[in-house]
């Protein structure tokens, strides 16, 4: 996430640095975004131009204070692990200017967790990605209690000019908008499977052919991994006090048996050459 949401900044003409502990993901990041590019230029979705501007306006380093001493805007998108999130964001209370918008794209750590491993929470909120964040329009920008509507109208108008779609949250949520009906729509699919009412397949061509979603939910379970959407529901249950709104007996058994989806070439369906 976070390799293109960097890149996806720079392509409008931000200055960006892209930070991580690990060398060698940062020359992950770099070859798979020269390749996603490499294949825009040859469907005419982006010029070489724009594309040799873009990775001039990046930079890759694995020193935190490079990155962020002259930043107006830190966006994180490390591991979804609260205390690594919690001691990071004690780093860039240092390293940061004390004016830099500080936010973080988790998708199930809402901000108020983070608040007080930084001085000043007004400038602290979830700016949320979508996966491929340099495909997908949507960025849900969460408000926590200590952020601040200068902060809310700073982000949403940044959003707004690298030509996202930014929805305002005006309260934190498990889950924001999108993941809340996906979890719904997931949970029925699922249990309408394990009533034996109709297959997988079955599920998946009647919401693709009758509503119109370019994927099936049991395609879309696989595309995101059973292991996330297992940690999602764990999450969910733990957050609500509700334990129904754990994981089914469905997702459970395939997270035990270690069949993560397409990763693993098994979830619901079974992959070959990555066709299900
Ligand atoms: N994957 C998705 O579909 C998706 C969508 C929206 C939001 N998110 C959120 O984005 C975040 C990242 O998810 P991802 O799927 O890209 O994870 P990932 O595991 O692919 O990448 C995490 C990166 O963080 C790096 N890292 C770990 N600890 C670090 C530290 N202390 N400092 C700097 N870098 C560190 C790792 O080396 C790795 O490169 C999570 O908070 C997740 O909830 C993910």
């Amino acid at each position: 996430m976070g390799a293109q949401i960097a890149l996806h900044i720079a392509l409008h003409g931000y200055s960006v640095s892209l930070f991580d502990i690990s060398e060698e993901q940062l020359r992950h990041a770099d070859s798979t975004l020269r390749s996603l590019m490499s294949r825009k230029l040859t469907k005419g979705k982006v010029t070489q131009s724009e594309i040799d501007d873009a990775f001039n306006n990046l930079d890759y380093t694995t020193d935190i204070a490079q990155a962020c001493h002259d930043a107006d805007l830190v966006i994180e998108a490390i591991v979804e692990d609260l205390d690594i999130k919690r001691s990071l964001f004690q780093q860039l209370n240092q390293v940061a200017p004390d004016s830099a918008i500080l936010a973080t794209n988790s998708s199930s750590i809402v901000s108020s967790k983070l608040a007080d491993s930084i001085d000043n929470a007004e400038r602290l909120c979830n700016i949320h990605f979508f996966n491929p964040a340099l495909v997908l329009p949507l960025v849900e920008v969460v408000q926590g209690p200590h952020t601040s509507d200068a902060t809310v109208k700073a982000v949403i108008d940044f959003v707004k000019d690298i030509g996202k779609t930014p929805v305002h949250i005006e309260k934190e949520i498990f889950g924001f908008i999108t993941n809340r009906i996906l979890a719904v729509i997931f949970d029925e699919a699922i249990s309408l499977y394990e009533q034996g009412v109709a297959s997988i397949e079955t599920i998946d061509t009647a919401v693709k052919a009758g509503l119109n979603h370019p994927l099936g939910p049991f395609e879309l379970l696989d595309m995101t991994g059973i292991d996330v959407n297992y940690g999602i529901k764990v999450l969910q249950a733990e957050d609500s006090g509700d334990p129904t709104q754990g994981p089914s007996k469905t997702l459970t058994e395939l997270y035990q048996k270690g069949l993560m989806g397409r990763k693993t070439g098994q979830g619901f369906y079974t992959y070959e050459k990555e066709k299900p």
